[in-house]
C-alpha cells in the first residue's frame, strides 16, 4: 500500500471533505493513518502559512511566496511527515509539491525546474506514491470556495481566491499536465458531483490502487 498520499485540486475541489472520507476508510481497513496539510501542519509552518494566505499580503513578490512554500515544507517534512512515514504510518497530506508547480510555476509562470530543485530541496526525500488530484471547472472551484470563505468568515485566508480566473484556469491545467507527465504516481478524479458521488469514484480508484499492492 502506498504509505504517503498526496491531494491536490483547484480552490474549491472539495479535497478536504474528501481526506476525511479517505482517512475513515482506510481506518477501517486498520490502517494507522495522519492526515495534514500545506502550508502549515506544525506551528512553524503554520506562521509561515498566516503569512501566505493573508489578503492584506498582496504586496508579497512570487520569488518570496515561492520561498516561503519551500521554507513551511521544509520544516513540516523534517517535524511531521518523515517521523509519521518512519512509524509505519500512512499520511495524508492535503496539497505538497505539484501544489508549487501548479500554482507557482503554471499559475504564477516561474520556471518549473526551479522549482522542482527547491521542491528536492525541501521535501529531502519524501516523495509521494500517490497524488489523487481533484479536478473540476476553474469556475466552479473558484465559486464553491468564494462561497465556502464567505459562510466561514474566513477573511484572513483569501489571497488566492481573488486572483484572476485566468489564474485559477492556468492552475487546473498545470494539474493536468502534470498528471499527464507522471501518469504511475498522478491519478485525475473528477470532482463534479456530490461529495457522495465524488467519494465513490475516489475509493473506486484507492481500492484499485490497495488491490494491486503499490507500495514505496
Ligand atoms: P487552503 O485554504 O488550504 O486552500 P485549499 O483548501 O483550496 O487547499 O490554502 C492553500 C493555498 O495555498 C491554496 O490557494 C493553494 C496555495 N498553495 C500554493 O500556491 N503553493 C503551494 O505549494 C501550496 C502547498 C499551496
Amino acid at each position: 500500500m502506498a504509505h504517503f498520499i498526496t491531494f491536490e485540486g483547484i480552490e474549491g475541489s472539495g479535497k478536504t471533505t474528501q481526506i476525511a472520507t479517505v482517512a475513515e476508510f482506510l481506518r477501517r481497513q486498520g490502517h494507522d493513518v495522519l492526515t495534514t496539510r500545506e502550508p502549515g501542519g506544525c506551528p512553524i509552518a503554520d506562521a509561515i502559512r498566516e503569512i501566505l494566505l493573508h489578503p492584506a499580503n498582496d504586496a508579497l513578490v512570487d520569488r518570496a511566496e515561492l520561498l516561503l512554500y519551500a521554507a513551511a515544507r521544509a520544516q513540516h517534512v523534517a517535524e511531521i511527515i518523515q517521523p509519521a512515514l518512519k512509524a509505519g504510518r500512512i499520511v495524508l497530506c492535503d496539497r505538497y509539491t505539484d501544489a508549487t508547480l501548479a500554482y507557482q510555476g503554471y499559475g504564477r509562470g516561474l520556471d518549473l525546474d526551479l522549482i522542482e530543485e527547491l521542491n528536492t530541496l525541501a521535501c529531502a526525500d519524501c516523495r509521494p506514491n500517490l497524488t489523487l488530484v481533484l479536478d473540476m471547472p476553474h469556475e466552479t472551484g473558484l465559486q464553491r470556495a468564494l462561497q465556502r470563505n464567505s459562510v466561514e468568515n474566513m477573511t484572513d485566508e483569501g489571497r488566492f481566491e481573488q486572483e484572476s480566473l485566468d489564474f485559477h484556469q492556468r492552475v487546473r491545467e498545470g494539474y493536468l499536465a502534470l498528471a499527464k507527465n507522471a501518469p504511475q504516481r498522478i491519478q485525475v478524479i473528477d470532482a463534479t458531483g456530490n461529495p457522495g458521488e465524488v467519494s465513490e469514484r475516489l475509493m473506486a480508484c484507492l481500492q484499485k490502487i490497495l488491490d494491486s499492492g503499490i507500495d514505496s
